[in-house]
Parts: C-alpha cells; sequence; structure tokens
C-alpha cells in the first residue's frame, strides 16, 4: 500500500514536510485544505498555502469550499502548480466549516448538486487543459470523505457512485460519522467495503499512530485492495514514521542490510528545525499559532507531556516555546534522545 500525509488545516504545511522529507517520503503529501473563495480572491495569505517543498511531484491540494463556482475556479488555479493532483474536501465536520456548506455539508446535500459541483470542477480542468495527469491516466480528482451523517454502507457506496460518474477518480474515507470525535475508533471495515466494491484507488485514514498501527492496518485489510494508508496526528508526534513503516517493513520481510541501529532522534534538534522551518516558510502572524499546534502533538513523545504543552500553549512567540523546549531539555535529559 502507499502512503499519504492526511491533509490537516495548520499542521500539513511546509515546514512540517521538510521535517518529514529529513526521514523519508511518504508517496503522497496533501496540502492543509485551501479555501476557495479566499484562494480565487487572491487573498492575502493564500502563497503559503501552495507552497511545493520538498516534494513538489508528490503534492496532492486540498480545496475546501461551500459553492461549485470557485471550488471549480480554485481547481483550474492549483492544477497547472503540478504534483499528483486535487482534492475536494467533504470530510471536515468542524462547525464553522460544515455550517456554511462546506467539508461535510457535500455529502449531506442532495447527492445531484454534490455531482453538479463535481462535474463542474471535471468540466473546468478539461478545458483548461487538465484532462490527463502527466503520467497519461485521468488528472486525479480526488474526494476525502467521512461516513456521512451516520453509518450507512449502502448509501455511502451509492454516494461513491454518483461522485465517480461525476467525474472523481479516487476516494480516501476517514470512517467516522459527522458528529464523532476521535474517541470511537475509526471502522476500517468501511474502507475494506469500499475498496473491493469501487473502480477507483480507496484510501483509508484514521487512527494510524505508529508504524506498527500502519502494519496491521496493512495486515488486517491488505486482501480488500485499500490503495494507500493516509496518516494524520500520527504524522505529527512521529515525522519519521512512514521511514519507519518502510524499515519494519523491510525487517518483516528480512532485507534489513545493515545490522546496525539507526541513530536515535534527537528531540530538541527536531524542534528547532521544525521552528526554523516554520520561520522561513510562514507568514510571522501564523507562526505561533502553528508552532502551537506542533507542539501540541509532538510533546507526546516526552514524558512530562502534559505539562510542557499547557507551557506551550500559553508561550507568546515561537522563540519562547524554543525556550521552553531547551528548559525542559535541561531539566528532563533523559527525554531527548529516541533510540530504535
Ligand atoms: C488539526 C487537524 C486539522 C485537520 N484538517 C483537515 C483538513 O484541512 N482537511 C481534511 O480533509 N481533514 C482534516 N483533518 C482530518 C484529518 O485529515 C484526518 O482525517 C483525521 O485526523 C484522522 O486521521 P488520523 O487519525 O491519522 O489523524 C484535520 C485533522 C486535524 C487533527
Amino acid at each position: 500500500m502507499k502512503l499519504a500525509l492526511a491533509p490537516m488545516a495548520t499542521l500539513s504545511h511546509e515546514a512540517l514536510r521538510l521535517l518529514i522529507h529529513r526521514y523519508g517520503d511518504p508517496d503522497e503529501y496533501f496540502s492543509e485544505m485551501i479555501h476557495a473563495p479566499s484562494y480565487v480572491a487572491g487573498g492575502k495569505y493564500e502563497p503559503y498555502y501552495v507552497r511545493t517543498a520538498p516534494a513538489p511531484e508528490r503534492m496532492v491540494w486540498q480545496i475546501t469550499g461551500p459553492e461549485e463556482g470557485p471550488i471549480a475556479k480554485a481547481a483550474v488555479m492549483l492544477a497547472p502548480l503540478g504534483g499528483l493532483g486535487l482534492d475536494l474536501n467533504m470530510g471536515c465536520s468542524a462547525p464553522d466549516i460544515a455550517r456554511h456548506g462546506a467539508g461535510i455539508a457535500w455529502m449531506l446535500k442532495d447527492p445531484g448538486e454534490t455531482a453538479s459541483m463535481v462535474a463542474l470542477v471535471r468540466k473546468e480542468l478539461d478545458s483548461a487543459g487538465f484532462s490527463r495527469s502527466p503520467s497519461g491516466g485521468p488528472f486525479r480528482l480526488g474526494v476525502k470523505l467521512r461516513l456521512g451523517a451516520e453509518e450507512n454502507p449502502e448509501g455511502l457506496l451509492s454516494f461513491c457512485r454518483v461522485l465517480i460518474d461525476a467525474g472523481v477518480t479516487q476516494i480516501t474515507l476517514h470512517p467516522r460519522t459527522k458528529s464523532e470525535k476521535y474517541g470511537r475508533p475509526a471502522r476500517w471495515r468501511f474502507v475494506a467495503e469500499l475498496a473491493r466494491e469501487l473502480p477507483v484507488p480507496v484510501y483509508g485514514n484514521g487512527d494510524i499512530a505508529s508504524a506498527r498501527d500502519a502494519l496491521e492496518t496493512e495486515r488486517a485489510w491488505g486482501e480488500s485492495g485499500i490503495a494507500a494508508l493516509m496518516i494524520g496526528r500520527g504524522a505529527v508526534t512521529r515525522p519519521w514514521v512512514f521511514w519507519e513503516i518502510g524499515r519494519l517493513k523491510a525487517a518483516a520481510e528480512g532485507n534489513v542490510r545493515s545490522t546496525l541501529p539507526p541513530p536515535p532522534i534527537d528531540h530538541l534538534e527536531v524542534s528547532r528545525f521544525f521552528l526554523s522551518a516554520l520561520a522561513e516558510s510562514q507568514p510571522a502572524e501564523f507562526q505561533l499559532s502553528r508552532a502551537r499546534r506542533f507542539f501540541f502533538y509532538y510533546c507526546d513523545n516526552f514524558t512530562f507531556a502534559h505539562h510542557i504543552k499547557m507551557k506551550i500553549q500559553n508561550a507568546q512567540t515561537p522563540e519562547a516555546i524554543g525556550g521552553l523546549l531547551d528548559s525542559y531539555f535541561g531539566e528532563v535529559p533523559e527525554d531527548r534522545l529516541l533510540y530504535f
């Protein structure tokens, strides 16, 4: 199965990708969601959402919006940036997104309206010359879904068929309903069912927190034909997870060339690298909130995670966050190195 970084607003940006890249890229990097109306209007911060380092050819640009016109326009503007293609956000259930008709609202509207949006995007891409990808197949137009308002396997399947008829060529499923938070586990059997039934690649996403989880998921569901595992929060806590998956697989197949263990991860060095990548790739106005969001997950690697997270959430500058981490590792030096 292929591997993909999930689209995560405020997290799946260039600085995180640069950090992940040091260990090993996934096959695909989904961008954080790009708000179609703002992108089309040329908003001040939009250029920061479409930075492509470190692997432009692996980018998938995710679009969100409540209306078909701006979504189609944004698609035509994003397609020339290259990468693997586009993804339409139909899974985000954050109230301020869904309430305005975007994200999961597209799964709850009349299916004809959603099909019309997809068909318009497809038509505009075709007219702009993006009917085929550089590799020759149809230009990738994916959607990222949840289960919907409730569990309804037949309804989900027929909704996916409507999307495919309208021009969708890849589907990602995060198998939770609209109102479910992370407390209830993702139900991968729904991903497996879509993979078995649908003629397009189906990616699964949800609750893969480690390389071991990824291997177990692959073992449990591999036969259904799931095309890729998408990892979100797990890749923020463990930016090396994609590399680690490859390493565990190689070991399982007896292909590890060297018996030497890999060097340890130095959490202080990782933190400094991330903060400096953030400073270089994001506008000043975004840096504090994005640093706080990253460390909310990354600090789960530390013994006193709760304590340092609280301090970081109250820090007033990215430099202050750096200082807090320096002090933390001064006080808890045994937390600094992670050995494999
Ligand atoms: C902070 C945050 C922001 C997210 N933003 C998006 C987004 O922009 N688009 C999207 O489709 N999903 C978004 N998601 C959902 C993730 O892509 C993913 O479906 C979810 O976290 C489950 O995967 P995981 O268990 O691997 O994290 C977001 C999740 C988080 C935690």
